[in-house]
């Protein structure tokens, strides 16, 4: 599968190392020692995005609602009662001691997800947090402009998962652009991308799940994208591609409510 494939060559690897480098150049000393999860980014403040969620299994999320966790498809294993998935939230940090951590109950996959769109699922935990949660994208309206990305996943392609969240901004790429890295593989749907031309700014490997978001008009942060897959990482002409939450809200809302 494309989210999974790995670089194909040496001349790849070090073309996204020199980009890395020189995107964390400009940053101080103290920035450049901490590796950079979500490729080409900065670390996110502490409560600054507090629908932030890490899933045991090693994907992103965004609280949907106190006691429901919007994720991606291919996450999980499928629906039905699961107590095996811990969300850790309120944190930045991974391994403070101010974590809240809550065990789900059940899972909901996407009716029909077959691994080619729809790559969203919700859920369920034992118990609410109590933190603020993240509004779905229910029209298209804000299906463009510039997306922040946040995650706690590899800061390049094939590595590690971090222990701090960061944060990254990605212009939106319309689909006709996307379609020309992806061809048929994109499902314009129900998938919008995001990056830049030239890369070096990605979402990567572990933050598969987490939202994509903007501000609305009446500035509250609104979730128009599922982190799903992308050719790499941060590469050149190959957009992240996310879940185009707007096409799924209605199905979002109604799965919530029967959870
Ligand atoms: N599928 C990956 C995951 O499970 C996310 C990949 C995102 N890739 C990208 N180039 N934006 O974590």
């Amino acid at each position: 599968m494309k989210s999974l494939r790995k670089f194909t060559g040496l001349r790849r690897l070090l073309a996204a190392g020199a980009v890395t480098l020189a995107a964390v150049s400009i940053q101080p000393l103290s920035a450049q020692a901490a590796p950079q999860p979500v490729v080409g980014g900065t670390r996110a403040a502490q409560g600054e995005f507090p629908f932030m969620v890490r899933l045991s299994m090693g994907c992103g999320g965004a609280l949907y609602a106190k006691d429901v966790v919007l994720t991606a498809a291919h996450c999980v294993n499928g629906s039905g009662s699961n107590t095996s998935i811990t969300a850790t939230a309120g944190v930045v940090d991974l391994q403070s001691s101010g974590a809240t951590k809550v065990r789900s109950t059940k899972v909901l996959q996407a009716p029909g997800y077959n691994g080619k769109g729809k790559d969203w699922a919700l859920i369920k935990l034992a118990r609410p947090i109590e933190l603020p949660t993240l509004k779905i994208a229910t029209t298209t309206a804000y299906n463009n402009g510039t997306f922040t990305v946040a995650g706690w996943g590899a800061a390049r392609e094939g590595g590690s998962q971090q222990r701090y969240l960061l944060k990254a901004a990605v212009p939106f790429v319309d689909d006709a652009t996307c379609r020309q890295a992806y061809g048929s593989d994109l499902v314009p749907g129900d998938e919008i991308c995001a990056g830049f031309p030239q890369g070096g700014v990605d979402t990567c490997q572990g933050d598969s799940g987490g939202p994509m978001f903007r501000k609305d008009d009446t500035g509250a942060y609104l979730q128009v994208g599922i982190v799903s897959w992308g050719e790499g990482c941060a590469r050149a002409g190959y957009p992240g591609v996310y879940s185009e939450v707007s096409t799924f809200a209605a199905d979002i809302a109604r799965a919530a409510a029967g959870l």
